[in-house]
């Protein structure tokens, strides 16, 4: 049956996290993947989760089957944080997922299920898995342009011009904020003219927010987002808690749809329906972490510390990356590395290049030249900064 199958394409992050793991040389630098790290290069389960789980041990008495929607208390929570009370909770259909890639995935079959022959629209440079998520539901897709390479900014005529080409009905897949791999974020003027066009075009967005609070904090990470929610009549989002709560392994996500409230009712049943046949219920533990911790008090105020924290340290890097640039290579080109928000950017290097920080100084990043600024400290920065010099000269 099964020898027709062609072989799977190996993952190249995965593949990277292996070649990293098999080196054997002191002082090496994993900027690979897409996980926080600590100074001491650690991704610690959060002291707010810590104190919630432990909660939760003391506290459940069973385990039994929840709705298929999922915690009632962990949507509310969620749809608050990422929404704000921009819309009414009646225009919000939300289900739990195993973290945002389902919620990735379950909006695409929504679509599909609505409109099958909808286009989804992706920034040129994305996540790698929102192709994949996109075409495995069916659903056809396309680029608009995103980056200005050389300028490590917003290429803001090019996406305009791109997004006027959007049919009535079609997808408009933007990043909530700490775009990935760019760095490159909407301004609000941005989000306000896409908002414009879409409500002219009768086109409708899709957020997926994978790293609000690292940005600029949780509110101004949401902004865009809320300002969408509460202009146009229809918006999906995919929410993820994998790095905001340090859950990555929990798998906590939420699927939400935001529609006229007459209609609220029908979305929340068809996203419970989607889940049933793949998943059926979202798993339980991380997403009870979270509503513990959003719903009182002290855990919220210390786990928004905890974020703070995890925020201004990627910054302070961005910023210890940019002058050491700036000193190693005697030019301002990488100036835009700390204007650039949450943990990644694309640095402007060939193949060769990359191939040779990796080979010659230890350095891992992607193929593309994304970088986890989470995965630098005080002591990598200036080596990467000299070794960068080096492969440029
Ligand atoms: C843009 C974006 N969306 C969604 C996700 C999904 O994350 P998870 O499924 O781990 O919650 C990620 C994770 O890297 C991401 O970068």
């Amino acid at each position: 049956m099964f020898e027709t199958l062609p072989d799977p394409r190996l993952d190249g992050i995965i593949a990277l996290m292996q070649a990293f793991a098999d080196d054997t040389r002191m002082g090496k630098i994993d900027l690979g993947v897409g996980v926080y790290r600590d100074a001491a290069g650690r991704t610690p389960v959060m002291a707010a989760v810590k104190a919630a789980e432990t909660r939760i041990v003391e506290t459940q008495e069973t385990k039994t089957y929840l709705s298929l929607a999922g915690d009632s208390a962990f949507l509310e929570s969620m749809r608050d944080l990422v929404l704000g009370g921009a819309v009414p909770a009646g225009r919000v259909a939300a289900v739990g997922t195993p973290g945002g890639t389902s919620a990735v995935r379950q909006i695409c079959e929504l679509i599909r299920l609505a409109r099958p022959e909808a286009t989804i629209w992706v920034s040129a440079q994305t996540w790698p898995n929102h192709g994949p998520l996109i075409r495995a539901a069916g659903l056809g897709i396309r680029a608009y342009r995103y980056l200005d390479p050389e300028a490590g900014a917003l290429d803001r005529d090019g996406m305009m011009a791109d997004l006027e080409a959007v049919a009535r009905g079609d997808v408009v897949l933007l990043h909530g904020c700490c775009h990935n791999p760019t760095g490159v974020d909407l301004g609000l003027q941005d989000w306000a003219e896409i908002g414009a066009l879409l409500e002219r075009r009768g086109a409708i967005p899709f957020v997926d927010m994978a790293y609000q609070g690292f940005g600029e904090g949780l509110d101004a990470d949401a902004a865009g987002l809320r300002h969408l929610a509460a202009r146009l009549p229809e918006m999906l989002v995919a929410g993820s808690c994998s790095k905001n709560f340090g859950l990555y392994r929990e798998r906590v996500g939420i699927a939400m749809a935001v529609v006229p409230e007459g209609q609220r009712a029908r979305l929340a049943g068809t996203l419970a329906g989607l889940s049933r046949q793949v998943f059926a219920f979202p798993p339980d533990h991380g997403g009870r972490v979270v509503s513990t911790i959003l719903g009182d008090p002290a855990l919220r105020i210390m786990w928004s510390r905890e974020l703070d924290e995890m925020r201004l340290r990627v910054a302070a890097n961005r910023r210890g990356l940019a002058d050491a640039l700036r000193t190693a290579t005697g030019s301002d080109r990488f100036g835009f590395i700390s204007g650039q928000r949450g943990m990644f950017s694309l640095l402007p290097l060939s193949p060769a290049q990359i191939e040779t920080l990796r080979a010659a100084h230890g350095i891992y990043m992607l193929g593309d030249g994304r970088v986890n600024m989470a995965g630098l400290n005080e002591a990598s920065v200036p080596v990467l900064a000299q070794a960068m010099a080096e492969v440029l000269r």
